[in-house]
């Protein structure tokens, strides 16, 4: 399976790009900028791959909402791009998205077929991306959150595992609610989707199990043997951000379990692989 890989020096892409066993065909920013449709469809053509992946994103949730411009260029028009190339040249599209579709007023972990309602011009952005995602004859939306692991440990869980082994206190929210998701599982999960002949669809690809941040931190600081109290409960509603954050983010996965033919690992067995890694 020869794998087109936009966004490839991302934190999911890098992780894509290093896939062992598969023919991978990684391209940055460097190589194609995908807002420009011309562009993307010569390298798409140019390559043929039998499934483009897009980890490209603007992801700068405050960001968007002073550049929705931008936000809409790369989460949404670009996308409508990529299913255009994926029809052109026959390739299966596979495109990731966000909890932040959500409104986040949950108290269950939302299902697919839940109602989308972004509160936010990047929330927005990705929604619409997911709709143009369909243009493709074969499409796979995948919505991921809180990803961590990669190349650029730059993650929520990599800044409190950061603080904790240096003994340093750390803010963690106390009523954000999430599903962590390690970048090898999403990667693991979307190429048995893809093995599996699954038929198209939006699927949530998150480790399974939620928890607050707060339990995130602890789970953290009990595999580094730091102490718990480094750890600053904060609520969201102390935090003065630029777009509106959804508080309840967690993503049912037993969609995406049932299509693979496995239980994705819970967060703390995926934050346990990685914390031990660094
Ligand atoms: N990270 C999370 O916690 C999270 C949560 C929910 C959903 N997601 C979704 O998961 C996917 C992967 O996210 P990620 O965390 O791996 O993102 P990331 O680390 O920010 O990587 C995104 C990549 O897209 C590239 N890019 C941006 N604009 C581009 C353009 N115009 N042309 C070409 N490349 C461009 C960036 O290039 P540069 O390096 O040059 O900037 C970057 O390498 C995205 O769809 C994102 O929305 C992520």
């Amino acid at each position: 399976m020869k794998l087109l890989v936009v966004g490839a020096a991302g934190q999911l892409g890098s992780t894509f790009a290093a896939t062992p066993g598969h023919d991978v065909v990684g391209l940055t920013r460097a190589d194609v900028d995908v807002t420009d449709r011309d562009a993307l469809l010569a390298a798409v053509e140019r390559i043929q791959p039998d499934v483009l992946v897009n980890c490209t994103a603007y992801n700068n949730v405050d960001g968007a909402e002073d550049d929705a411009s931008t936000a809409l260029a790369v989460n949404s028009m670009a996308v409508r791009s990529m299913a255009a190339a994926a029809a052109r040249t026959g390739a299966t599209f596979v495109h990731y998205s966000t909890d932040f579709v959500f409104d986040g007023e949950a108290s269950s972990p939302y299902l697919e077929g839940d109602r989308a309602r972004p509160v936010s011009v990047y929330g927005c952005s990705k929604l619409l991306g997911e709709w143009f995602a369909r243009d493709a004859p074969r499409w796979y939306v995948l919505r991921v959150e809180s990803l961590f692991g990669g190349r650029h440990a730059r993650s929520s869980v990599d800044k409190i595992a950061a603080a904790l082994r240096d003994g340093r206190s750390t803010p963690v929210f106390r009523d954000r609610i999430v599903t962590p998701s390690y970048v090898g599982d999403v990667r693991d999960a979307t190429l048995a989707l893809l093995a599996r002949d699954t038929p198209s669809g939006v699927f949530h690809c998150v480790n399974s199990g939620h928890g607050t941040w707060a339990d995130v931190g602890r789970h953290i600081a009990g595999l580094l043997g730091a102490d718990p109290a480094l750890l600053m409960l904060t609520s969201v509603n102390d935090v003065r951000l630029k777009a509106k954050r959804p508080v309840y983010c967690a993503l049912d996965n037993h969609k995406l379990a049932e299509a693979v033919g496995w239980p994705l690992p819970t967060w703390q067995d995926a934050v346990s692989r990685y914390v031990t890694t660094l």
